[in-house]
């Protein structure tokens, strides 16, 4: 499991204790994990030689998408590089690689949700080099799986909810964006997904969100109330209003299509998580 001190990283490892042997590699390594450097080929081939691991999970990447933006080579280094690099180890010794994507590889332009076989075209830098990874595992790795996520967020990482959760306790009210349309996705259902994938399904890409859509500001509305804040004020207000550095897709619907047509889509609808997520948070 690389990427395992990260957001998604952390409850991937809970959900497949359970039932398999996991070994970790994080960045820093400690006494548990292995330090893993995705950017240097040497550092991943010697992590994976001594692991060898029949599975091998990546939820590492350059996740900080305006810093993308103005670092194109941390992020090319990371999201592509790093791929490859594992795509090369992994079929090296015969391991399959699960490698996580994002809706960010589509511009949001598209009226509908994206299916798996829609056409990529990344507007930021972050999901140009996303793509390039996905793109690189295809190339260089033997077995693999590439799960694209949307809109995460999950306990012990640095997310929309969370944020959302924290404003409200210091803030009267808040503005949030009600023009960007997406799926809020728990950590811990992109886990399961991606476990019963490796345990039912056969290799491919893979679309993994939760089912519905929303905008943020309906997340943060539905979160505050589902967290007994309903008297909480937040106002809509447009993208516009909140220029970042990269351009964010206005439409990040994704439709799990590929799940729906093989071992069947057991994504739940995004308001089911929400509940489950504050139990986790507060405890
Ligand atoms: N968060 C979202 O909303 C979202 C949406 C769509 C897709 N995704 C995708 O989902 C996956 C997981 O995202 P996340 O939100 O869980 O990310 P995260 O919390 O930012 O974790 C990413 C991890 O990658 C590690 N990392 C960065 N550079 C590395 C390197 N050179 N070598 C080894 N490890 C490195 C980081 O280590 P340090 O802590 O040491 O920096 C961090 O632990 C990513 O592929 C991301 O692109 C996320």
């Amino acid at each position: 499991m690389v990427g395992a001190a990260g957001m998604l990283g952390r409850a991937v490892v809970a959900e497949f204790e359970a039932e398999h042997e996991v070994m970790t590699a994080t960045r820093k390594g400690d006494e548990v994990a292995y330090g893993i450097d995705l950017t240097d080929a040497r550092s991943v081939r010697g992590v994976v030689l001594r692991a060898a691991p029949e599975l091998i999970v990546n939820c590492a990447a350059y996740t900080a998408v305006d810093a993308c933006e103005t670092d194109l080579e941390s992020a090319f280094a990371v999201n592509a590089i790093g791929p490859k690099n594992l795509a090369l180890a992994a079929a090296a010794i015969d391991a399959t690689l699960f490698h996580v994507s994002t809706d960010y590889v589509f511009d949001g332009t598209k009226v509908g949700a994206y299916i798996e076989y829609d056409r990529p075209n990344p507007t930021s830098i972050y999901g140009q080099s996303k793509f390039a990874g996905e793109e690189e595992v295809r190339r260089h790795a033997g077995r693999y799986y590439i799960g694209r996520v949307q809109w995460l967020y999950g306990p012990g990482g640095r997310n929309f909810a969370d944020t959302i959760l924290r404003l409200a306790d210091e803030k009267p009210s808040l503005r949030v964006v009600d023009d960007q349309f997406g799926c809020p996705t728990s950590t811990l259902d992109a886990a399961r997904q991606i476990r019963l994938l490796v345990e039912e399904g056969d290799p491919g890409l893979y679309h993994m969100s939760a089912r519905g859509r929303t905008s943020w500001h309906g997340f943060a509305r539905a979160l505050l109330d589902a967290a007994g804040r309903s008297d909480y004020r937040i106002e809509p207000c447009a993208t516009v209003e909140f220029p970042r550095p990269a351009p964010r897709p206005a439409n990040s619907e994704l439709r799990n299509l590929n799940l729906e047509l093989t071992i069947g889509d057991s994504m739940p609808p995004w308001e089911d998580a929400l509940v489950p997520y504050l139990e986790r948070r507060n405890a």
